[in-house]
């Protein structure tokens, strides 16, 4: 079997974004270890801090992104980090190539009560190697990752992987090792299962509210097929669903809070979930234009996501057309 370390030594990309990815997936074996432990583990809970973005952090947030900063850091190839977790970037070694964003910890809500959750990563190249990073730095609209990815903790540890040469799955084994199970993942282009926060349904905005009322009315609607609803809370998990047996994931825009339109944030959960999703033949959409062309003016920005199933995602932005 084709382990991590072997696979990324045959992939045709850049000796150090692979030091970059060995990295990542080492410090998410320890988040996995820490998670398998549970209440033991001493990491259920919250902590008394908030995020910058107003969210208590649970105490599996902060050790979470602790390790992560901390080991990537430590990597003479990464110039700069910036984190849910963090309330600005961090700048790492002068001669690093690359910046990484990450969600250290994606489905908070879940962590106490067992439920899977995950780490999600998107690596940008550093617009000038040698010199110290900015918040500008990071500043790049998602089409220029140049990898990105997830590790999914659930009954199986899974990291899932995207250097723009298509999308690969890997499970942790006993015996510690990241191995390849899927090669080339694909997502079928129409599906009959969507996945939404359905209590913000007042909330949404009125091409959105009409698109999932035709969902509901099934084949008795316009659109014309019966469709299964899912919702785990953990967008790894909802992505994760997608690339295994397709579907549709949407957090949309929505006027619950004025401060905070969406929930999602565009650098380290809309893009590098649109690369993987693009990479595997899905589409991922704003509901006004492509997730990865958006251009970030912020580290911390909010962003509308639909994404999974091509067809589906075009039915959504053609709601939303002339609104
Ligand atoms: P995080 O735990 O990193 O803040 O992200 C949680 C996100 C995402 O994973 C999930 O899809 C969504 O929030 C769940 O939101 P609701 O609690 O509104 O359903
Ligand atoms: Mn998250
Ligand atoms: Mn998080």
């Amino acid at each position: 079997m084709l382990n991590l370390h072997d696979a990324l030594k045959q992939a045709d990309i850049d000796p150090a974004l692979k030091e970059v990815l060995d990295t990542i997936a080492s410090t998410c074996k320890s988040i996995g270890g820490k998670l398998r432990g549970g209440a033991l583990s001493g990491v259920y809970g919250s902590e008394s801090s908030e995020n910058v973005q107003g969210e208590v952090q649970k105490k599996l947030d902060v050790v979470a992104n602790a390790l992560l900063k901390h080991a990537l850091l430590n990597n003479r190839h990464v110039a700069g980090v910036a984190s849910e977790e963090e309330d600005d970037v961090i700048g790492g070694g002068d001669e690093g190539r690359y910046l990484v964003t990450f969600d250290p910890l994606d489905g908070s809500s879940n962590i106490d009560i067992n439920v899977s959750v995950g780490t999600i990563f998107s690596i940008l190249p550093s617009p000038k190697p040698g010199s110290q990073i900015t918040m500008d730095d990071f500043l790049q609209a998602g089409h220029q990752q140049v990898a990105a990815g997830y590790v999914l903790y659930g009954p199986a540890i899974t990291l899932v992987l995207t250097t723009g040469q298509g999308v690969d799955m890997y499970a942790l084994d006993y015996d510690g090792d990241f191995y390849q199970t899927h090669a080339n993942i694909s997502v079928p282009d129409s599906t009959q299962e969507f996945a939404i926060n359905m209590s913000n349904q007042r909330f949404w905005e009125e091409p959105m509210q009409a698109y999932v009322g035709d969902l509901l009315l099934g084949e008795d609607g316009p659109i014309g097929k019966r469709f299964n609803m899912r919702w785990v809370a953990s967008m790894v998990a909802e992505v994760h669903r997608i690339l295994t047996r397709g579907g549709i994931f949407m957090y949309p825009w929505d006027k619950r809070d004025p401060a905070k339109p969406g929930k999602l944030r565009l650098m380290y959960e809309g893009n590098p979930m649109s690369f993987l999703i693009e990479q595997a033949g899905g589409a991922a959409s704003t509901t006004r234009m492509p997730i990865m062309d958006v251009q970030p003016k912020q580290i911390h920005e909010r962003v509308s996501v639909v994404l999974g199933a091509k067809e589906e995602v075009a039915r959504v932005d053609q709601y939303h057309q002339n609104a």
